[in-house]
């Protein structure tokens, strides 16, 4: 049987060095999971970064995480410099291409050192993943870290199998053009037989910005480049549906108050500030409400070496304890403010406990959370809002969706959420609940990996 290969930026593991000792824990994620059952299939391998920088580790340290990853992990592990976790992944993967995918042009950096790196840092990859190819070996690469990887195998590799699949949107036209390397990026991408996207959104705008740049033509979602063909999908990606529903009540006993929950990555896209003043006009416009309701604000630290996720760390502390300062009593504080990050089975107790998940990012490409969230409520009762601008919000029509920057708009969807009638919740639940069952991750890999390994290279004739 062919062999296959993911590859991501991340490993599905995590390796950290205490002192002298190494410690290999789980990434979190949704990737890992949805892959799970494929990855470990006999001669599968994943490659990517192990999350440890090479100037942390004597060679004889990787030649060590290197044996136990592939071992005990089927993984093999590309080691970054600090330099190219700085310029690379910090610098272009995520000052330059994560700010205007998610439409924050304002944010978005254009440096031809970060540039530079991103094409070294994918040259290497290139490098770790070659001693694995043969003709018929299918590779799957993951998201925005790597979008020059396709063609770079392409090259020398014309008859593997390669897809390719992007876990953020893909912005409009007018967004993307603004990018100095566009053409670099789109000719990257290209090198594979099969692209996926979270929504048909998101295959429009890469269809639109196809046309506009290098002047291609498509038919039916299908490109004709090089003389092959190239097809482009919407792939939405599920959730372990099962896992989620089957976990048991938590033990933890129900707050009196009617709790709304928040978790995200620390991130600016996830518009969290938006979120909390929301919530103070919440509290502003229905009064009735206050003592009665509490916010329960859990955010993942993540990227902090960046600095405006350090800005916007604080400015989220300041706006916490602003509000707590001004509508908290003596017995009852409005927000609940946690900056860790939860394992799965914590998480969903706190998701079985909500009466509400508040999610309002500005852009996100999917949002697993809200799927997650449904799927643990096995009495079908809590309500989910969501912002229009969340991938997931095309397949969760029965939620509540709301405008992310309309602080009216989501105060008034937290209202309708907490008057909603039972029989009404419930039942746009099951209809949800059907869908996350059906559709989950594991459609979602098998989807993916049956249409990449149906690619069959035609020559396609030059007239
Ligand atoms: C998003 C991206 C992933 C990334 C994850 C965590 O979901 O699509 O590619 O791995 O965020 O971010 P990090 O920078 O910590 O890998």
């Amino acid at each position: 049987m062919s062999k296959t290969i993911f590859v991501s930026n991340r490993l599905p593991v995590t390796v950290q060095k205490k002192g002298d000792e190494l410690i290999v824990s789980k990434s979190i994620g949704g990737l890992a999971t949805g892959l799970k059952s494929f990855h470990e299939q006999a001669n599968n391998l994943w490659i990517g970064w192990p999350g440890l920088s090479s100037d942390k580790a004597s060679l004889d340290e990787q030649k060590e995480i290197k044996n136990q990853l592939t071992k005990n992990y089927n993984c093999h592990p590309v080691f970054l410099s600090q330099k190219d976790i700085d310029l690379y992944y910090e610098g272009f993967s995520n000052r330059t291409i994560w700010p205007l995918f998610h439409y924050f042009a304002e944010k978005t950096e254009h440096d031809i050192k970060t540039w530079q790196s991103y094409q070294k840092v994918n040259q290497f990859f290139y490098k770790n993943i070659k001693p694995y190819l043969e003709d018929d070996t299918v590779i799957w690469i993951h998201d925005y870290q790597l979008m020059l990887l396709p063609q770079l195998i392409r090259n020398e590799f014309p008859k593997v199998k390669i897809g390719f699949f992007l876990h953020i949107p893909f912005p409009s036209y007018e967004l993307f053009r603004l990018l100095i390397w566009k053409t670099e990026i789109l000719e990257g991408l290209l090198g594979a037989d099969l692209i996926g996207f979270h929504t048909y959104d998101y295959v429009r705008h890469f269809m639109s910005s196809i046309r506009r740049i290098l002047n291609l033509t498509h038919q039916f979602y299908r490109i004709q480049y090089n003389h092959r063909t190239i097809s482009v999908d919407a792939f939405p990606m599920g959730i372990d549906y099962e896992f989620f529903a089957n976990q048991k009540s938590s033990k933890a006993k129900k707050p009196k108050e009617k709790i709304i929950l928040s978790v995200d990555r620390l991130d600016y896209t996830k518009g969290i500030v938006e979120r909390l003043k929301a919530f103070q006009t919440f509290l502003k416009r229905y009064p009735k409400y206050r003592t009665k309701v509490k916010l329960h604000l859990i955010v993942a630290p993540s990227r902090a070496n960046l600095e405006t996720y350090d800005t916007l760390h604080r400015q989220i502390e300041k706006l916490v304890s602003e509000i707590n300062g001004k509508y908290g009593t003596f017995d009852w504080m409005p927000i609940w403010y946690l900056y860790q990050s939860f394992d799965q089975e914590d998480l969903i107790s706190y998701y079985k406990q909500a009466d509400i998940l508040l999610v309002t990012p500005l852009r996100d490409g999917m949002n697993l959370i809200a799927k997650e969230y449904i799927a643990s409520s096995s009495d079908y009762k809590g309500m989910l809002i969501i912002s229009e601008t969340a991938g997931a919000a095309s397949e969760l029509s029965e939620a509540i969706i709301v405008n992310p920057n309309d602080a009216e708009n989501i105060a008034l969807g937290i209202k309708e959420a907490l008057e909603m009638d039972q029989e009404d919740m419930i039942s746009r639940n099951k209809i949800m609940h059907e869908r996350l069952k059906r559709y989950n991750v594991e459609f979602w890999a098998k989807e993916f990996l049956s249409r990449l390994n149906a690619v069959e290279h035609q020559v396609i004739s030059k007239d």
